[in-house]
């Protein structure tokens, strides 16, 4: 594997620009406008592993976007790792935020990135850590080193619910069959610090509808004498948090487990540095659930956040209105063990119950998923461990993120087996924001640490 090093300095110039192309087509998911695109990114996925030297490469049609499939088997009796990864990405507004143009990939230095980022959505989430796979593909194959066999399966709705992939998961139970499953698609704690991810929040998404009076009326020939569905909606949400920050639903916390006092201690030997944290987001100061520090409210606790919520008039000046309607979505990210279709029904009973007479309230739940907890004593973490340490030098620490990739409960349900997250990204990329990117650093050292998972993977599994 000496090798690897210089192959990357080799062909450095061609991976960027490679992933360069890819990140030119805007595969929205979310938007059916670009519809054209995210078949078009579909194409060039599967193109792309016909290049680094997959056998077999198709694109698998579904009720939604297709998944692109590949493999090489090289031996039937040697352990199989199944890659998984998205290539949609999430929609680019708000547009004038962007210091470039979202699709229009250009590579500029930061502090945290001195060698250069590339700027584009979904740079780091996720088709530059999915493009790594594909060069680590390649390496192996170039210089005869793929010790086992490898799958590729990558979807395009990852961003809107994986519902595809759900599907596509429970009637291919044979050909996905794989020994360990390997993503890219989570962070790191900095480029010295390298982390694997042993857990991933479930996630229950709803949108709420309040409906007052059945037109949109003067807000002084009626206010004060009908609800308005604004202040009523607001009122409501507001009373899903206590005084404490806990969440207000009757039996939202009853399966959430609680971390022993050495696990939290564990937990906070991670390094974290408060004040730069606070700083890199210009707040004077943290917010959240009682009782607990930053790095557990962002992980192992469950949330409800507001991420939209609109009605009424938003438009220049003033406009004396009373509306009819109210609306908002809601997110609920959730711990191992919370079950998110419950939890879906416990929100909607209390939210429905919490309607003031004078109104009306509708609740669509949208999607949502499971956590997830990995040990770390399977072979799988102890080759993805081994892999980063001969790459940084330093052993990785393993961390529970607050992020949610649904999809990973249900391949441990389906496909039986174990997800290693060994992700490249830093919470500072701006993933889903104005201004994501990816730094050279990270993409480059990605393809380096690759192909040594594989290497001790199959070692290990002697
Ligand atoms: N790659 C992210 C999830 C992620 C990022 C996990 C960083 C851990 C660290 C993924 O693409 C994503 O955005 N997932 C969605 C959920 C999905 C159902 C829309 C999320 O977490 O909001
Ligand atoms: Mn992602
Ligand atoms: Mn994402």
């Amino acid at each position: 594997m000496e090798n690897i090093k210089a192959y990357v300095q080799e062909h450095k110039d061609r991976f960027i620009n490679e992933l360069i192309e890819l990140l030119k087509i805007p595969s929205v998911s979310a938007d059916t406008a670009y519809s054209h695109d995210v078949f078009e990114t579909a194409d060039a996925v599967k193109a792309s592993l016909e290049k680094a030297g997959c056998d077999f490469v198709e694109i698998c049609d579904t009720p939604g976007y297709p998944i692109v499939y590949g493999e090489k088997i090289i031996d039937k009796s040697l352990p199989t790792v199944l890659v998984y990864g998205h290539y949609d990405v999430q929609p680019p507004d708000p547009m004038e935020l962007w210091t470039s143009p979202p699709f229009e990939p250009v590579i500029k230095k930061t502090e945290i990135h001195p060698e250069g980022a590339i700027f584009a959505r979904g740079s780091c989430d996720d088709k530059g850590q999915m493009y790594m796979h594909v060069k680590a593909l390649e390496y192996m194959v170039q210089s005869k080193t793929l010790p086992c066999n490898v799958k590729f399966m990558i979807e395009g709705e990852e961003e809107i619910g994986s519902k595809s992939l759900s599907w596509f998961v429970e009637r291919n139970q044979e050909k996905l069959k794989n020994d360990v499953i390997l993503i890219s698609d989570t962070g790191m704690i900095s480029n010295q610090q390298p982390s694997i991810t042993t857990g991933l929040r479930g996630l229950s998404y709803v949108e709420v509808e309040v409906t007052g009076p059945n037109r949109d009326l003067h807000s002084g020939l009626y206010g004060g004498a009908v609800a308005n569905p604004i202040n009523v909606l607001a009122k409501m949400i507001a009373s899903l948090h206590d005084e404490n920050n806990h969440i207000t639903i009757p039996g939202f916390y009853d399966n959430v487990e609680e971390l022993s006092l050495e696990e939290r201690a564990e937990m906070a030997k991670a390094p974290f540095n408060l004040d730069n944290y606070k700083k890199a987001l210009d707040l004077n100061d943290v917010y959240g659930e009682k009782g607990y520090v930053t790095n557990e409210r962002n992980s192992i606790r469950p949330t409800l956040d507001v991420n939209g919520i609109w009605g009424g008039y938003t438009g220049e000046g003033a406009k004396t209105v009373i509306s009819s309607k109210a609306f908002a979505k809601i997110s609920m990210r959730l711990v191992p063990n919370q079950d998110w279709e419950q939890i879906t029904e416990l929100f909607t009973k209390h939210f429905t119950s919490l309607a003031p007479a004078g109104v009306t309230v509708k609740v669509k739940p949208h999607h949502g998923g499971q956590g997830y907890v990995t040990p770390i004593d399977s072979i799988g973490y102890k080759a993805a461990n081994m892999a980063y340490t001969e790459t940084f030098g330093v052993p990785a620490i393993p961390v529970r993120s607050g992020g949610s990739i649904p999809i990973v409960a249900l391949f441990e349900k389906e496909l039986k087996s174990k997800t290693i997250l060994m992700g490249f990204g830093l919470d500072s990329d701006a993933i889903h924001s104005p201004n994501e990117h990816f730094g050279i650093f990270n993409y480059l050292k990605g393809i380096e640490t690759i192909p040594l998972f594989y290497k001790y993977f199959v070692e290990l599994s002697k």
